[in-house]
């Protein structure tokens, strides 16, 4: 009998750290929410975010740019082989309502980007990563009730069985959506961060928040 290896090639990371944050915490930052302006997503009504918060203006902020940051840092080393230092340079929070559903895309002019969740998630509003959408190739799929999905045809992955208070980090080009809410508000912040700056051999770039 043949021996068979399997090798995974270029697989594409994504962390969720259990218990981010505490209950006392979550309880802040959804007061917080409760007085922040927030405007309507250009798609729906039922899907609001607060203008971008910077992480100076409130403790609590502070306190989650303080604590992503040994997080940031091993997530980084993932995606840039060092341990570099990041900077939360936007964050901002989304309440989705009954009924509401956030379309698919990713984060421009960032690096890693992060979601904390401060309410439960129905398992209807799950975060769903979308593979690349592709190029202009023609693609050929064997799609149908008797197929199945493997790691390597599979087109989507569900960020199921988050709990309150947890993060996960991912990086910012993969493309990502929340379908129809079927459960109560569901209510996270997210954010995004820039490494200060990336060298390669004779040059680096830096990045300024
Ligand atoms: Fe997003």
């Amino acid at each position: 009998m043949s021996q068979i290896h399997i090798q995974n090639l270029f697989p594409t990371p994504l962390m969720r750290v259990e218990k981010f944050l505490d209950t006392d915490t979550i309880g802040h930052l959804i007061d917080d929410i409760k007085t922040a302006r927030k405007t309507e997503n250009a798609h729906t009504d039922l899907l609001s975010h607060t203008e971008v918060i910077h992480p100076e203006s409130n403790d609590h902020y502070k306190l989650i740019d303080r604590q992503s940051q040994h997080y940031l840092q091993d997530f980084g080393f993932l995606l840039f082989g060092e341990n570099l230092h990041w900077n939360v340079k936007e964050m901002w929070m989304n309440v989705l309502s009954t009924g509401g559903h956030q379309m698919m895309h990713s984060h421009a002019n960032s690096f890693i980007s992060g979601v904390v969740y401060l309410t439960e998630v129905h398992s209807s509003a799950n975060t769903v990563f979308h593979n690349s959408m592709g190029g202009k190739e023609f693609v050929f799929s064997n799609n149908h009730a008797e197929s199945a999905t493997t790691p390597y045809n599979g087109d989507r992955w569900v960020a199921s069985n988050i709990e309150r208070g947890d993060l996960i980090l991912f990086p910012s080009y993969m493309l990502h959506a929340v379908p129809k809410n079927e459960g109560k508000e569901r209510i996270t912040i997210a954010f995004n961060a820039l490494p200060e700056k990336l060298k390669s051999w004779d040059y680096e770039v830096k990045f300024t928040s």
